[in-house]
């Protein structure tokens, strides 16, 4: 007869390299968000023009949708028995948000914030699927972003639409 422990699930202590695998993920998605939060903020504030204004109350209320996120991978960093990093851990990737040369130049913008939503649906993509059948509280955390992403990015793309229709993209 062999005697089962009853287990604990992803909180186990034999699931030590499961975690540090799922914290490892869910820091990546942190600094992303952050990132992010960077990156929309200046787009929330530098466009100009008649045309900026709806992307500029999108990207405002994206702000505080992308640091919620944060705070959410944040969390569950430190319920997985992780450490939040400090900044100076942080590194910036998001070279396509830079600010544009002409800040009439709203293209560049949309494209830039559809390039990071879908940046982000790939990287929660995996950690979806790296967590299916091992740690569901984060998977079900990560399919609620996930779902937040993916309104992001087809919101962005009809802006895309509305400039191209304009003859601007
Ligand atoms: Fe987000
Ligand atoms: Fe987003």
């Amino acid at each position: 007869m062999t005697s089962t422990t009853p287990s604990q699930g992803i909180l186990s202590e034999d699931k030590t390299s499961e975690r540090e695998e799922i914290v490892a993920l869910l820091t990546k998605a942190y600094w992303m968000e952050l990132e992010t939060v960077m990156s929309y903020i200046a787009n929330s504030i530098n466009p100009d023009g008649v045309r900026a204004q709806e992307i500029i109350e999108s990207l405002q209320q994206d702000v505080q949708e992308e640091l919620g996120h944060a705070q959410d991978f944040g969390r569950r960093i430190k319920e997985l028995y992780g450490v939040v990093p400090g900044s100076l851990e942080f590194t910036a990737e998001q070279s396509y948000l830079q600010p544009p040369t002409q800040q009439t130049d709203l293209v560049q913008v949309v494209k830039g914030v559809i390039a990071a939503e879908e940046g982000a649906i790939e990287h929660y993509t995996k950690v979806v699927e790296a967590t299916d059948q091992v740690d569901p509280v984060t998977q079900d955390m990560v399919i609620d972003i996930l779902h937040d992403e993916q309104g992001h990015k087809r919101l962005f793309e009809g802006f895309l639409r509305e400039l191209e229709a304009d003859g601007l993209a």
